[in-house]
């Protein structure tokens, strides 16, 4: 049984990010209804342009976009949510130097969580965590003797912003990792105590590629059209598992669709990669573009030790190829 029927009314927080464009695309496929907040009505307006190209019907009966300046306001999210059957948020704050990354990033994962506890229609909430938040190896450390299930916690890289705080140093990517590490932590712990009328599912992608669905270049999409550039930031980041975009869209449609998900972490990582064979697939098919080469990418080899048995089976054995996720981004940000 579904935990959810086609027909039920999501609420994507933040539909025109980059991955949750391609959540809500999924979820209508689904037949699902989307009530999508969006900060910038332009880009609402290009949403559903894109969407329309997909083939969907995004008309206002189908997409509801809903415009919000402060996400950070319950009154608002009361609003956002309101007779919802089910809630997806991918969203996350901005990095911001000046204060604590971490504690905002739980708290921004918290108080929708609260919200949504205090309305009765929402069976489902889906949460956007990352593979960081279970794997050490995304902040140096060794490879888990265990393979990474569900089950696996990235607590090194709780110890490591610790470490770094106590001596007054600031890492942002080791704040995201703990944070989300911490927030999910808070979040799991929520639902043991206040037990809502809804069950909590998080998913864990990794580094996501994939093609842009409109607008310019973003987050790690970003990054790469920088590697066209010979830009080498992304071979210190030393990407070693990846996930295309559009199978991150579909694992958080199934998620909402899908009992036996329920009360689960799902990792939504396609397979391992490392950055040479990054640099190689768009040198192939971009040769021309100035990418880094020589000793940038020799870094050492990380450990596939991931278990994406759950996600794999959801998708059918069938997960986009690095290749195609790598060349498309490049091509959707105009290579
Ligand atoms: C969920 O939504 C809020 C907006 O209130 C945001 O600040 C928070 O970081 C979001 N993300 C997740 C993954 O929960």
């Amino acid at each position: 049984m579904p935990a959810l029927p086609p027909g039920s009314l999501i609420v994507v927080v933040g539909i025109t990010g980059y991955i949750a464009c391609y959540a809500g695309l999924e979820a209508l496929r689904a037949g699902f209804r989307i009530r999508g907040t969006v900060r910038d009505t332009q880009r609402a307006a290009a949403l559903r342009v894109a969407y329309e190209k997909f083939g969907v019907d995004a008309s206002p009966e189908n997409l509801e976009l809903v415009t919000f300046d402060d996400l950070g306001s319950e009154a608002q999210l009361e609003v956002a949510f309101a007779d919802a059957d089910g809630v997806i948020n991918l969203t996350m704050p901005e990095f911001d130097s000046e204060d604590d990354y971490v504690s905002r990033m739980i708290d921004g994962m918290m108080l929708p969580l609260r919200v949504a506890a205090r309305v009765p229609s929402i069976k489902r909430y889906v949460m956007t965590s990352t593979l960081a938040a279970a794997d050490p190896q995304l902040v140096g450390g060794a490879p888990t003797a265990e393979p990474i299930t569900e089950h696996a916690w990235n607590d090194e890289a709780v110890q490591l912003y610790n470490t770094l705080r106590a001596a007054g140093e600031k890492n942002q990517w080791v704040e995201y990792c703990a944070g989300k590490t911490l927030g999910e932590k808070a979040a799991w712990e929520f639902i043991e105590k206040n037990k809502p009328t809804w069950d909590l599912v998080t998913i864990f992608p990794a580094c996501t590629w994939g093609p842009v669905m409109f607008g310019p270049a973003r987050t790690t999409a970003q990054i790469l059209a920088g590697l066209l550039e010979g830009d080498p930031t992304l071979c210190y980041m030393r990407p070693y598992t990846y996930v295309d975009v559009r199978d991150c869209g579909k694992l958080h449609a199934i998620a909402i669709a899908e009992e036996s998900f329920g009360g689960k972490r799902t990792i939504a990582a396609a397979g391992p990669t490392n950055i040479k064979e990054v640099v190689d697939k768009l040198k192939k098919s971009f040769p021309s573009a100035k990418l880094p080469g020589g000793p940038s990418l020799e870094v050492p080899a990380s450990k596939w030790n991931i278990d994406n048995a759950v996600a794999t089976r959801a998708l059918d054995n069938e997960w986009i190829s690095v290749e195609d996720a790598v060349v498309e981004t490049a091509k959707s940000v105009g290579y």
